[in-house]
């Protein structure tokens, strides 16, 4: 058990990468606080993990939805030793088609939220505790379409690297988990249609030298290491998992 009485608060564990890191977290002895901002997913995730964690309808958009969710987790647990800030989502969009309130509501979610998810949950943290903060493969290499996603993505990798030496007088550590091409629902909500979607898939998985997408229990198997003191002596940086999408 590597996570035996450890308190983890996910975001975006209601599905995805996020869902399968909050399954293997609980195998390992954890208690579970997930995050979603879809009441049905939510619902849905708390069935799958046999109703075991504590379930949080919140927004990360919204730092008052965060401050609650913390809350809801002190409140259950009594502290929180793992952070996972993993939530994220985008559309596809070519340059010309990107508004100001576009680049706000992508950086909103995917740069701002895991600002303040840590900023709210580290004065809950025990002196040894570990955040996980999940990038991107676009970190490594351009995508068309994907330029906003990207730049969040970005700002989460340096964020790691800041955070890794400012709470390092804490013992908190800071890392990253950067997926490859993840079988989740991720892909299905940029808004492509289906035979465009069939065509990055394939055109992707084709980029990948092991030839197939990864699946999300494999993320989440990088994950646990970073949460757990396996990994107690790495702080600041982007553990790749992607096939070699990025590395070969
Ligand atoms: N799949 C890939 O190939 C891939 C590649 C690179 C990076 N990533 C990153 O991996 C992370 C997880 O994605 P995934 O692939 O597991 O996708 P997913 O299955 O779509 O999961 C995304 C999670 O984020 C949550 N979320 C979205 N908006 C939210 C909001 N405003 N507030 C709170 N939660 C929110 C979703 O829950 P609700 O819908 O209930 O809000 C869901 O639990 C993301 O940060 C993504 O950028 C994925």
């Amino acid at each position: 058990m590597k996570l035996q009485d450890k308190v983890a608060f996910i975001t975006g564990g209601t599905s995805g990468i996020g869902l399968e890191t909050a399954k293997l977290f609980l195998a390992e002895g954890a208690k579970v606080a997930i995050v979603g901002s879809n009441a049905e997913r939510l619902a849905a995730a708390g069935d799958v993990l046999g109703g075991q964690p504590l379930a949080i309808l919140a927004d990360v958009r919204n730092v008052e939805d965060i401050e609650r969710a913390v809350e809801e987790t002190r409140i259950k647990f009594g502290r929180i030793d793992v952070v996972f800030a993993n939530a994220g989502a985008s559309t596809v969009a070519p340059l010309e088609a990107i508004t100001p309130l576009y680049v706000e509501s992508n950086f909103a979610l995917n740069f701002n939220g895991v600002f303040f998810t840590i900023q709210k949950a580290v004065p809950l943290m025990t002196n040894g505790g570990s955040i996980v903060v999940t990038t991107s493969f676009l970190n490594e290499v351009g995508m068309p379409g994907l330029s906003v996603l990207a730049a969040t993505k970005a700002a989460t990798r340096s964020l790691v690297r800041t955070l890794g030496a400012e709470l390092a007088g804490r013992n908190i550590r800071v890392n990253a988990v950067s997926p490859g091409t993840i079988s989740t629902p991720f892909y299905g909500k940029m808004g492509l249609s289906e035979a465009d979607l069939q065509q990055v898939a394939a055109s992707l998985q084709d980029k990948v030298p092991l030839k197939r997408f990864g699946l999300p229990v494999e993320l989440a198997k990088a994950v646990l290491y970073l949460a757990s003191d396996d990994s107690s002596y790495t702080n600041g940086i982007e553990l790749v998992v992607d096939g070699g999408l990025t590395q070969v």
